[in-house]
């Protein structure tokens, strides 16, 4: 396909962004950690990952995975829910956390899914056996650097040859930012006792600042602003957790690369590489060779102009063979789309899709449209490559580029038994949150409204109490 015959993608039009036991006890057992699924952790979404970008090929049969710093089960429970093909095995040094996922582990009786409580130095007595996928989000910054190399030795023994492990972390130099913020957090509630407390005068602390600073003229005042405001728009949790642990540290690219080399691990792609979180903007690339910077800077300096501050990197062994995908490989995939059709243009042959979130597609070639306007009426289903398309070469790239922007979806065949009944899983999850999780694991949030009222709790499989949090 000529250049001049690739789909555009239009900006939104101006939306407004919106353990052991001698061990102390966790932070997590005063203030639990509100957590969410996190989409792109389910074994399909990390498999496609891997393929798209000449990774090692999953199965996505009887897998085994694995996740560490699991918290109360958010992220695993769905995902055992709607594979039950598959097994899970979550740790976690909050006795109070696992406590809380074993009780909603219990209610739907999921066999497929166990849970330990552990800290990471003593972890590996309590598992067996290798895991095809590892995952922990939002531990590895936040764990002193004896358990995150606890967590690499784990990680290198336990992960199956072949498999992937995904570990993210806050990055510098865009954390740096937030680092200033935690700073000076942390000095204003040094004198508070106990965690809640100090989240309470941490909050207040943020939300006068960003008022104080609402408006100001001055970039760095702004910034500083936004920052504050940030802390507020959060759960409380997270002011706990991201701002007043004792442990946060976040990593240069390369320093946490040549980390993770010493532990035979290297670098496949960015999970959330199509997702707004990890999404380059398209001109960044010339910006960069614009500037000449040093070849071996290239990632950093992206890092610094995008103002990056987490990275969400699935790894393997070091030394795999990068193979990108055969034209058969690719044709096997199910594209998905909800993309409506809004106006064909006769005189130039164009047709203008839009996106649920507001951005615009222009599909300048016919084969394009044509398959975007058969696969709207199936979402969430979709059809093979194969199926969608007569020549699948031909619109591969721009099919890869439709979905890096997240304008429609590849899947690696059907990600997971989407026959099950969302039903006690969703009933389950609005009783313990504000969310529920679909079977691609992706989330929804459910308002006050949606909530259970005590007497419908009963009815159902719901916790004793409601989920503690802290304000
Ligand atoms: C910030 S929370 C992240 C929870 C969840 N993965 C998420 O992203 O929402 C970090 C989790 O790691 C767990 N954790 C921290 N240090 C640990 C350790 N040394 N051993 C086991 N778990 C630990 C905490 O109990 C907590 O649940």
């Amino acid at each position: 396909m000529s250049e001049a015959n690739k789909s555009v993608i239009y900006a939104a039009p101006s939306e407004p962004s919106d353990g052991a036991s001698t061990s102390p006890p966790s932070p997590y057992d005063e203030v639990p950690y509100r957590s969410y699924p996190i989409e792109w952790t389910a074994p399909e979404r990390l498999a496609l990952t891997s393929l798209l970008h000449g990774g090692p090929r999953q199965s996505l049969g009887a897998y085994r995975m694995l996740e560490l710093g699991c918290n109360d089960g958010t992220n695993l429970i769905p995902l055992a829910y709607y594979r039950p093909q598959a097994s899970f095995v979550g740790i976690d040094g909050s006795t109070r956390q696992i406590a809380t996922a074993n009780d909603k582990r219990s209610s739907l009786r999921l066999t497929n899914v166990s849970f330990l409580s552990s800290d990471f130095r003593s972890a590996d007595d309590d598992i067996s056996g290798q895991f095809d996928f590892i995952v922990a989000h939002g531990v590895f910054s936040w764990v002193s650097h004896d358990n995150r190399d606890a967590m690499l030795k784990l990680c290198a023994e336990r992960l199956r040859p072949g498999g992937l492990l995904y570990l993210n972390y806050n990055a510098r130099p865009g954390w740096n930012v937030r680092g200033l913020i935690r700073d000076f957090l942390l000095a204003q509630t040094a004198h508070i006792t106990g965690l809640a407390a100090r989240t309470a005068r941490a909050r207040e602390i943020a939300a006068r600042l960003a008022d104080e600073l609402a408006g100001a003229e001055h970039p760095y005042s702004r910034l500083l602003g936004n920052e504050f405001r940030f802390v507020g728009q959060n759960h409380a949790s997270h002011t706990a957790h991201e701002y007043l642990a004792e442990y946060n540290y976040a990593y240069m690219r390369g320093e946490f690369l040549n980390l993770l080399a010493q532990y035979d691990l290297a670098p496949v792609a960015d999970a959330d590489f199509n997702y707004v979180s990890g999404r380059l903007p398209e001109g960044l690339a010339s910006t960069l060779a614009r500037l000449d910077v040093e070849r071996e800077t290239v990632d950093e300096t992206a890092d610094l102009l995008c103002y990056r501050q987490l990275h969400s990197p699935i790894l393997t062994q070091c030394g795999f063979a990068r193979r990108l995908p055969e034209p058969a490989e690719l044709s096997r995939l199910v594209v998905a789309s909800c993309l409506v059709e809004r106006e064909r243009n006769s005189a130039d042959g164009t047709t203008l899709f839009t996106h649920p979130s507001g951005y615009g597609v222009e599909a300048r070639s016919e084969s394009i449209a044509r398959a975007l306007r058969e696969l709207q009426p199936l979402w969430p289903r979709g059809l093979s490559l194969a199926d969608a398309f007569s020549d699948v070469g031909e619109v591969v790239d721009d099919v890869r580029l439709l979905h890096r922007n997240g304008m429609i979806e590849l899947r690696l065949g059907d990600d997971a038994d989407a026959n099950r009944d969302p039903e006690p899983l969703n009933r389950m999850e609005r009783c313990w949150g504000d969310h529920i999780t679909t079977s691609r694991h992706t989330v929804q949030t459910v308002t006050a409204l949606d909530r259970p009222t005590d007497q419908s709790r009963s009815q159902g499989p719901c916790p004793p109490q409601s989920r503690p949090t802290v304000s």
